[in-house]
């Protein structure tokens, strides 16, 4: 089998400061059955695929995520590598939930969808969108039909507890390898009432908590933990907050999992060199959008 998800993605900012996206051809679901592996079939069904992106579908470019065993099927079919950059910073669990008391002002909650669609879809396209090369343009209809259930109790926001409703920050985390990864983080930019760091480290003590005690209060017996994060965002929350990080020893844990190929030519206005818009802008798409 392969499948062909249809997804806009985000190819960068235009001299006016526009943002610009791109239909891309996800490709996932690639498999063949154990005793029918090395004859072709993979090569044929991921042909096709090809040949229906460019000729059935407007997409200008194609994406996938694939461990690096498996680069040379997708190598063949012309796709390459483009890097997002992720760190690993070491975790004082019991430091970080001695010291992050949440102010009395903001309150977090599991996500409420269709509530908070709308207020998440615009922080995010400002968060994300707006800031990285390859990003998932998440839609409402996204947001409620794949995100809401693929992040299900796993998907907090703070809001401020006046309204309970305005939404300034969310995280979803979760443990992979012994690793705790941020699969999804947004904060409200213009927000003047908290700092992305504030409301990250919030975010991620309650997160955390859940895989503890499930009680925030309840201070962990764990001493230490690894995070997972992008770089991009561990360079912006890079800041001495006593919070039981220590963002200064952060090593590199670069996914070079995504390939990309372009589907319209050179010459078509639609073509994209997906490395090239790297070097401007930094490549990531959230482990909560993966096809
Ligand atoms: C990956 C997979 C779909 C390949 O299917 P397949 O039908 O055996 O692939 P093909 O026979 O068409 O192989 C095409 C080319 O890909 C490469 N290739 C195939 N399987 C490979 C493997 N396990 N490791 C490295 N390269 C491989 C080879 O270059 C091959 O060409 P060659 O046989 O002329 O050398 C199959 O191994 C599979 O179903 N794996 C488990 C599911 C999975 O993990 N899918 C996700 C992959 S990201």
């Amino acid at each position: 089998s392969t499948r062909i998800f249809q997804r806009t993605v985000s190819i960068g900012t235009c001299q006016s400061g526009e943002s610009q996206t791109a239909e891309a051809g996800g490709i996932g679901e690639v498999c063949t059955a154990v005793s029918y592996r090395r004859r072709g079939l993979a090569n044929v069904l991921l042909k096709d695929a090809i040949k229906i992106m460019q000729d059935d579908l407007s997409v200008s470019l194609s994406l996938l995520h694939a461990d690096s065993s498996f680069f040379p099927v997708y190598e063949k079919q012309g796709y390459s590598c483009t890097l997002s950059r992720w760190s690993t910073v070491n975790l004082n669990v019991r430091s970080l939930f001695q010291s992050a008391t949440l102010s009395s002002k903001f309150c977090i909650r599991d996500a409420q969808f269709p509530n908070d669609t709308e207020q998440l879809q615009a922080l995010h396209k400002a968060y994300s969108e707006d800031q990285f090369v390859g990003c998932i343009v998440r839609s409402k209809e996204y947001w409620n039909s794949y995100l809401s259930k693929e992040l299900d109790g796993t998907f907090f926001v703070l809001v401020d507890s006046a309204s309970n409703d305005r939404v300034l920050a969310w995280i979803s985390l979760r443990f992979k390898n012994g690793k705790y990864i941020v699969r999804d983080f947004g904060a409200d930019f213009n927000g003047e009432e908290v700092t992305s760091v504030s409301s990250f480290v919030w975010l991620l003590k309650y997160a955390l908590s859940k895989f503890f005690t499930g009680n925030e209060s309840v201070i962990p017996d764990d001493d230490t933990a690894t995070l997972q994060l992008p770089t991009v965002l561990c360079d912006a929350l890079n800041i001495n907050c006593e919070c039981g990080i220590d963002w200064s020893d952060s090593a590199p844990a670069d996914d070079s999992g995504w390939m990309w190929r372009k589907i319209a030519n050179g010459e078509e206005p639609g073509y994209i060199d997906m490395n090239e818009l790297a070097k401007q802008m930094p490549h990531l798409i959230w482990p909560a959008d993966s096809f």
